[in-house]
């Protein structure tokens, strides 16, 4: 049986959910694509690499991780012996880096691409793509934005011909939670000490709070759907850092609650990109997306808007974009689409 082996960059949270539905889902992606997918290497920050040829044993990795070699992501990217890279590094919201670097040296090298980190689509995309296009090798990133729900996929497969106007949406879930916690009357630094125990808010909400997080997936977005050619610095940026919760009861009041907005169009050939602090109306469906759900709305030429909800996503959902990808690629690899 033929083989897709894959490096996998990043064995956290999301790698670990991939590995889980590859084990998982092992049996069905031979059936269907008479293909196996072999992890053959996977590279860690902090607690070495695993390499092995000949497949290394998932249900092991998950179980206790043994590393066998000191290669770095880059090493592995330029000198193993794969077919696909899985690019599940952290996100550098300031640069993009390493993941731009580990993904350039791969496609470069003609091997296919998977990422879940959206640090390269937001500063590198058009460069990548086109690195991609001229390899003839696949480039696939549905988790950067939304986890497993197609974004992406909902333009590129469903709507031929269609062009995308404006995209906006509600991005960021950590500013969700704060501020309804601040309508519920919670004192902010309360919020964001109750929100860390909870795991909705990281040690540093900065990134949150100040909109660069939702300043990123916006620009991933326009890039992708818009052929923006955007970096996140140049997104109109306004975080909810002072909002307070009188604001929030006086746009009550008045029948609004405020949520976190980013928005994306072009005017007169111009884009324009923001995230800012908006009041929505309560009975609109933006009103309605709610502390780890989200929001993307894409307004086209030929089908008017759609919106995409995700509900409440777990760590399943993140996994199951990064799969989504694979299925793509064997797809494309057997020119099998069932
Ligand atoms: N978690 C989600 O729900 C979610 C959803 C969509 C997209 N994503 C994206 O998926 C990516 C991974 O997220 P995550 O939640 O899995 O993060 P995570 O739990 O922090 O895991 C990151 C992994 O990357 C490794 N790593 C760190 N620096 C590295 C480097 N330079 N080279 C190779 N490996 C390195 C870490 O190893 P050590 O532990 O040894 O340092 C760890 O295994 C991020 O870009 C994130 O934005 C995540």
């Amino acid at each position: 049986m033929k083989t897709l082996r894959l490096a996998v960059l990043g064995f956290g949270n999301a790698g670990r959910a991939y590995a889980r539905l590859l084990l998982e889902k092992d049996q069905e992606l031979r059936q269907q694509y008479g293909m196996a997918v072999q992890v053959t290497a996977i590279v860690t920050g902090r607690h070495g690499t695993w390499e092995e040829a000949a497949g290394i044993d998932l249900h092991r990795a998950l179980a206790d991780f043994t590393a066998n070699s000191s290669r770095t992501g880059l090493e592995v990217a330029r000198d193993a012996d794969y077919d696909a890279l899985v690019e599940l590094t952290p996100l550098n919201i300031a640069t993009g880096q390493p993941a731009i670097d580990h993904i350039r040296t791969a496609l470069r090298r003609g091997k296919h691409v998977i990422s879940a980190n959206k640090g390269p689509i937001a500063w590198a995309y058009r460069e990548l793509k086109a690195l991609a296009e001229e390899q003839k090798v696949g480039f696939y990133h549905e988790t950067t934005v939304m986890d497993g729900a197609p974004v992406f996929d909902l333009v590129e497969r469903t709507l031929p011909l269609a062009r995308v106007t404006e995209v906006s949406g509600i991005l960021n879930t950590t500013t969700n939670y704060i501020l309804e916690e601040l309508a519920a009357g919670k004192d902010y630094d309360a919020i964001l000490a109750e929100g860390r125990r909870l795991g909705f808010v990281e040690a540093d909400p900065a990134m949150d709070v100040e909109g660069y997080d939702a300043a990123a997936k916006l620009t991933a977005l326009l890039n992708v759907l818009m052929d923006a050619d955007l970096t996140p610095d140049r997104v109109e940026r306004q975080g909810i850092q002072n909002i307070t919760a009188a604001d929030i009861r006086d746009a009550a009041a008045r029948g609004k609650v405020i949520k976190l907005l980013c928005r994306g169009w072009r005017e007169g050939g111009v884009l324009h990109a923001t995230v800012a602090p908006a009041q929505v109306d309560r009975g609109s469906l933006y009103a309605t997306i709610d502390s780890t759900s989200s929001l993307v709305s894409i307004t086209t030429d030929l089908m008017g808007k759609l919106s995409l909800v995700e509900h409440a996503p777990l760590i399943e959902q993140t996994g199951y974009g990064i799969l989504v990808d694979t299925v793509r690629l064997l797809q494309r690899l057997t020119g099998i689409c069932p």
